[in-house]
């Protein structure tokens, strides 16, 4: 691929993404050598705990090839000092978690999980929180944001016709801003409703073009922010939460990241909370402060306090 040169470079290491290149492309992926893997894993892992072993390389290079496509850089090398450059590192890390990370979500994700959620946690939640009237729930990599609407979708049902008098805090966030664009929208594929039971659909989405919104009541209750589980020091700097979904995401992780994130989200989850990670996920043999909670049909964990288990 050729490109046309369109005057000088403000980054520095010179690059303006339209200077004539040829690309060594085998079709669309540009190859890795061992060292530039091994340098960008390394990148990878440190600022975002995402862990690529030698088996997922090939994902790296699919992905990371359309990224050095669009910017029209031919080689790893060149890439990988933009992503050390004190100028460019921040800007550039972020697309490259755009372009990394696996966004791959549905609304009512695991049924069975939900079920406990919204029939056996919610409702002894509701009830004990009943004095003050307020609900905080994390969905933390929320992705595109059908898991925090479809849990907003079953605290209003649950709720019911009392949810103006709750207070009902329920956040969305993940490492990838453009993921979190969409979310914010609350606008999906009709595709993407097409399994749903007709009475959710029926309540919670409005057709919108080709495609279907989510209702302006449950898009009210969600809130989107940039957070990478990675930065202890943000993570330790949200509030306390009373449930927290943290779902496939910490397949992505070795054990030292998955210790250190179940940690950092015991530490921000109530004594009497909840917290559920992805079906195919597991913390055993793992160093966490938090322990299973013996629920039917689906895991959730509370926090292991040290003063017995709250009620
Ligand atoms: C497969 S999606 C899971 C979405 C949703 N929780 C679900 O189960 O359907 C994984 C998400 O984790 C996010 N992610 C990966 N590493 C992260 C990190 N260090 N901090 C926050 N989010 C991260 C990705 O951007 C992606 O959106």
């Amino acid at each position: 691929m050729v490109r046309k040169s369109n005057g000088p470079s403000n980054r520095p290491d010179g690059f303006t993404g339209l200077e004539p290149r040829r690309l060594t492309m085998n079709g669309f992926r540009i190859n890795m050598t061992a060292a530039q893997f091994d340098a960008l894993r390394g990148l990878i892992y440190d600022r975002s705990g995402i862990h690529y072993p030698e088996s997922r390389r090939p994902a790296l290079e699919s992905r990371l090839s359309r990224r050095l496509r669009d910017l029209g850089i031919p080689d790893y090398d060149r890439y990988i000092r933009s992503l050390l450059s004190p100028e460019t590192r921040d800007i550039e890390f972020r697309e490259l978690i755009n372009h990394i990370t696996v966004n791959e979500t549905s609304f009512l994700r695991n049924p069975p999980q939900l079920e406990v959620f919204e029939h056996h946690l919610l409702p002894d939640l509701i009830r004990r929180r009943r004095p003050h009237r307020q609900l905080r729930i994390w969905s933390a990599a929320c992705s595109t944001g059908q898991e925090p609407y479809t849990l907003a979708m079953q605290v209003h049902r649950t709720i019911g016709r009392e949810i103006a008098d709750w207070n009902i805090h329920i956040l969305g966030t993940d490492i990838s801003e453009k993921a979190l664009a969409a979310a914010w929208l609350g606008r999906y594929a009709r595709e993407a409703v097409r399994t749903l039971p007709p009475a959710m659909l029926e309540a919670y989405f409005i057709e919108h073009g080709d495609d279907v919104r989510v209702v302006p009541a449950i898009r009210n209750m969600v809130q989107f922010k940039t957070l990478n589980l990675k930065d202890a020091a943000r993570v330790m700097c949200m509030e306390i939460f009373d449930v927290i979904f943290c779902r496939n995401v910490m397949i992505y992780f070795d054990d030292e990241m998955k210790e250190r994130c179940a940690a950092l989200l015991a530490a921000r989850l109530a004594d009497d909370g909840a917290m559920f990670i992805g079906h195919s996920e597991s913390l055993r043999n793992l160093k966490v402060p938090l322990e299973a909670m013996g629920l039917p049909h689906a895991f959730a964990y509370r926090k292991v306090t040290g003063l017995g288990h709250a009620a």
